[in-house]
C-alpha cells in the first residue's frame, strides 16, 4: 500500500508575501510531497492587504515548478496546531533569518509540539534574503525606497497601488 503524502504547513501573515517566504516554500516542497501555505489572520485586526489579496499574491507568485505541490489557504482566529490537524500536516516549516527569529520561534515550536506533537522544521534563510520581512518591505516602500528584488512583481504592483 502506498504511504500517505508527507505534508507540511508554511504558516504566516503574508502581509504581503516576500521573496524570503517564497524561498522557504520552494525549499519545503523539496523536502515534503505537499506544502500548505497557511495565511493566518485575526479578523479583528486590519492588515495592510485584505486576506483575499494576500492569498492571490501568494498564488500568482509561486514558481511554476512547485504549483502542483502547493496549496494556499486562509485560516482565521485559529491555533496553528489545529490548522495542521485539519489539513493533515505532520510538520510546520519556517525560515530563520537569524538569532532574533530563533528566539521568537523556539517557544512557539516547543508549544506546538507540546500541544499536538507536531514538529517544526527550521530552514536557514538564504543569506541574500536575510534582511527581508513584510514589515520592513512596507516601511521602505512607504518612504520611497526601492524594494525591487525583495518581493514578487505582483507585490510591487500592489504596494504601488496602496493609497498613502
Ligand atoms: O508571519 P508571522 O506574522 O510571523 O506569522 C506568525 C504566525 C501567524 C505563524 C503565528 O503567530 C501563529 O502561529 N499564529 C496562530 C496562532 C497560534 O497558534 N498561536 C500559538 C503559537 S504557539
Amino acid at each position: 500500500m502506498a504511504s500517505p503524502p508527507r505534508r507540511c504547513v508554511c504558516p504566516g501573515s503574508f502581509d504581503p508575501v516576500t521573496n524570503g517566504h517564497l524561498d522557504v516554500v520552494v525549499r519545503a516542497a523539496r523536502i515534503f510531497d505537499e506544502v500548505v501555505v497557511a495565511v493566518l489572520h485575526n479578523p479583528a485586526k486590519r492588515g495592510t492587504f485584505p486576506v483575499g489579496q494576500r492569498l492571490e499574491l501568494v498564488e500568482e507568485s509561486l514558481p511554476e515548478r512547485v504549483r502542483d505541490q502547493v496549496t494556499v489557504a486562509a485560516f482565521a482566529d485559529r491555533l496553528l496546531v489545529d490548522v495542521c490537524r485539519e489539513v493533515g500536516a505532520g510538520a510546520i516549516v519556517k525560515g530563520l533569518r537569524g538569532g532574533t527569529d530563533f528566539a521568537y520561534e523556539l517557544p512557539m515550536a516547543r508549544m506546538n509540539t507540546h500541544l499536538t506533537g507536531v514538529e517544526t522544521v527550521f530552514l536557514p534563510a538564504d543569506p541574500s534574503l536575510e534582511h527581508v520581512s513584510s514589515s520592513l518591505v512596507k516601511e521602505v516602500h512607504r518612504y520611497g525606497g526601492d524594494v525591487t528584488g525583495l518581493v514578487p512583481d505582483g507585490v510591487l504592483r500592489a504596494l504601488r497601488s496602496l493609497t498613502p
